[in-house]
């Protein structure tokens, strides 16, 4: 019996020095130490052992079984230090790798110009109001005393979706829905897209513009010439010399378009101011009696000014911008100056 259990000792020394994965170490602890184990039928065949050798074959089976469950110990130990070394070897990360890139986005120059002009007349106590896109013919030509069949339709080529709906060719028809809810004072400004078939280097069928309304008791051109000359300046510096120059528009009475001493050549004459020395900026005007009339409000008690702008037009001088497709082609290249 013995010698039987020092056989079986060196056997399990050797199929645990041989076993690497934690199932095989697992699989030998059942052969010999299991409740049906090897060493655990010996110890039950003591019976067997003659009385002389009990005692010494009980306590070599106890130091077997000692030496057993250490080693066994240590096999998994060592086995679970060896698989966290391969999860580590794995998983290393290599620190001095470039990072990936993050494409940021921007705010477009379009919406920047936006952002900078709604701040400056919120400061002057304007607040931001929109309109829809798709429009009344009433509202975009009609309540702004444009009627049909008046030359004055030329002046904007328009998308038609139905004999009375378009696609807003400006933003002045937010003027005539908000005086149709509020009553005066107001002070709006309505910034949004507009539309008109119309495509070269300075058009394009889509942009965007800015629609300003103030009216009040006793408002004069004075306060007109006012608000946006100190607008002006603080878009294009407090040096820029301003020209109000008279024009017609439909809904105004009298009209001034504005122009800016060239921010490109300081008013010498160049390319961009097609040698004038003056940029073309905006259109304004006192507001018309009839339009005041088509809103329900009293021109003899009310009086204002409106005006509208092309943001594009204000992003390309400010940016030195040449062509306005370039603002719809989405190119990083382009956009990322900004
Ligand atoms: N709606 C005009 C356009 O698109 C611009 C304009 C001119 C707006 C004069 C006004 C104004 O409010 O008073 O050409």
């Amino acid at each position: 019996m013995i010698s039987e259990l020092q056989q079986l000792e060196k056997e399990a020394l050797a199929e645990l020095a041989a076993a690497t994965l934690e199932e095989q170490i697992l699989a030998v602890r059942t052969k010999y130490l299991g409740r049906k184990g090897l060493l655990t039928g010996l110890l039950r065949n003591i019976a067997q052992v003659p009385d002389t050798e009990k005692p010494l074959f009980g306590k070599r089976c106890n130091e077997v079984k000692d030496i057993l469950n250490a080693r066994i110990e240590k096999a998994l130990e060592l086995q679970s230090s060896r698989k966290k070394d391969e999860v580590l070897q794995k998983e290393k990360i290599d620190v001095t790798l470039p990072g990936r890139f993050v494409a940021y986005g921007r705010i477009h120059p379009v919406i920047q110009v936006r952002r900078e002009i709604c701040a400056i007349f919120a400061s002057f106590g304007f607040s931001v109001v929109e309109g829809p896109e798709v429009e009344l013919d009433y509202y975009n030509f009609e309540a702004l005393n444009i009627p049909k069949d008046h030359p004055a339709r030329d002046m904007q080529d328009t998308f038609y979706i139905e004999e009375n709906i378009v696609l807003r060719t400006h933003t002045s028809p937010v003027q005539v829905r908000i005086m149709e809810k509020v009553k005066p004072p107001v002070r709006i400004l309505s910034p949004g897209r507009v539309y008109r078939p119309d495509s070269d280097i300075s058009h394009t069928p889509m942009f965007h513009q800015m629609e300003g309304l103030l009216v009040d008791k006793g408002v004069s051109l004075a306060d007109l010439k006012g608000i946006l000359t100190a607008f002006l300046k603080k878009v294009f510096g407090d040096k820029t010399t301003l020209r109000f120059r008279p024009s017609f528009f439909p809904f105004t009475e009298p009209s001034a378009e504005v122009d800016i001493c060239c921010v490109i050549c300081g008013g010498r004459g160049c390319r961009v101011c097609g040698q004038s020395g003056w940029l073309e900026i905006l259109g304004s005007g006192m507001v018309d009696p009839a339009v005041f009339e088509n809103v329900g409000y009293d021109p003899e008690t009310y009086s204002g000014f409106a005006f509208g702008l092309g943001l594009e037009r204000i992003a390309m001088l400010k940016y030195g911008i040449s062509d306005i497709r370039l603002f719809f082609e989405n190119d990083m290249r382009f956009l990322k100056q900004f």
